[in-house]
């Protein structure tokens, strides 16, 4: 029978990648999302993910489509074998109910998650508890819930998203890293933990990938939105973040520039990264394989390659200093 896996964050980005090309690889794929829109609303925003861009004077230049032939021609059909379920996996009634509709389950793909972007020195505790109660309480409950369906099958596997961000903390995006390395070491103990089980657990690790990410860590740290291509509206987006008044205004001035450069190159970097199916095709061997490693790291070759080198090669100093740089600072 085909396995039976079930995707959490399954309408935008990475989720949805994942999802159709599941499908299109023959399993029985369950997306869960907190709303579902229409099937041409999906195929529209999968295939707005999968085109290559470039950057020109400031603006979003899309190219080509990045997607093989097969994968478009078959595009709504996919879709419309996938059973999409509303479902917030920060609300237990939410939860209760998923799971009362469905009796197998072979793989978790917990990916639903979001960044917030802002310095401790900004953010309110109300979205520092979002942050987490999402990207790492969300995930662990969908585990807990998950393991009695995941017990009776004999190829169970937990794939929590975490990212590259997991290594090495991000500049004013430190919230988000902290809860992407909580998940690697919730993962890790749970995999030593559930082995009388059999069940395996492992992480997904994405570098940058071409997703709405950019566009819902604005909506989440602002309530406001911009388009995922609209590089003015996302780098002006943040500006209003207020910074605390026992800072003189020179410091102030200093965070603030920081802020706007490591947000501009956050910005530029997402919008020309690869597209999301090559983590989701990294998933599905992950899917197939007997025994799944612990982490595996998936996204541009320089930045899956720099962070394995920085974490065989590097002082934790070094590295600290290169993620700056690389961020602009
Ligand atoms: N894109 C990247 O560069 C990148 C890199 C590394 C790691 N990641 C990780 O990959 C995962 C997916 O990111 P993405 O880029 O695909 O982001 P995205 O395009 O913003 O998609 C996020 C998905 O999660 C869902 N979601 C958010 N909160 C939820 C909740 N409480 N309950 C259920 N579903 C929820 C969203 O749908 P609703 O809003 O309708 O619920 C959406 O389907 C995240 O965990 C992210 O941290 C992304």
């Amino acid at each position: 029978m085909k396995p039976t896996i079930l995707v959490t964050g399954a309408t935008s980005g990475l989720g949805l990648s994942h999802s159709i090309f599941l499908s299109y690889q023959g399993y029985d794929v369950i997306g869960i999302a907190r709303s579902v829109p229409s099937l041409e609303e999906l195929e529209e925003r999968y295939r707005k993910d999968h085109r290559k861009y470039k950057i020109k004077n400031g603006k979003v230049i899309a190219g080509k489509s990045t997607l093989p032939a097969d994968i478009e021609s078959n595009l709504s059909e996919k879709l419309e074998l996938i059973r999409f379920y509303k479902c917030d996996i920060t609300s237990t009634e939410s939860m209760e109910e998923l799971f009362n509709s469905i009796d197998k389950l072979d793989v978790l793909v917990n990916n639903a998650g979001f960044g917030l972007f802002g310095s401790a020195l900004q953010l309110s505790l109300e979205k520092e508890r979002e942050q987490f109660e999402v990207n790492v309480i969300g995930q662990l409950e969908m585990v807990k819930r998950s393991l009695p369906l995941l017990m009776k099958s004999n190829q169970a596997k937990i794939i929590n998203t975490a990212s590259l961000a997991a290594y090495y903390g991000i500049p004013f995006q430190g919230h988000y890293s902290a809860s992407k390395a909580a998940i690697h070491k919730l993962s890790e103990s749970l995999r030593l933990e559930l082995k009388p089980t059999g069940i395996q657990v492992c992480t997904l690790d994405p570098g940058d990938i071409n997703t709405p990410f950019n566009s819902s860590s604005v909506r989440q740290t602002t309530g406001q939105g911009a388009d995922m291509l609209d590089l003015e509206g996302l780098m002006s987006s943040l500006e209003y973040l207020p910074l605390p008044s026992y800072l003189d205004d020179k410091t102030k001035e200093a965070i603030k520039r920081n802020e706007r450069e490591v947000w501009r190159n956050i910005v530029k970097n997402l919008v020309i990264s690869p597209p999301p199916l090559v983590v989701s095709r990294k998933l599905e061997k992950i899917i197939r394989k007997r025994k799944c490693k612990v982490h595996y790291k998936v996204g541009s070759r320089f930045q899956v390659i720099a962070i394995s080198a920085a974490q065989r090669l590097f002082t934790d100093n070094f590295a600290n200093w290169l993620m700056g740089k690389f961020y602009g600072l």
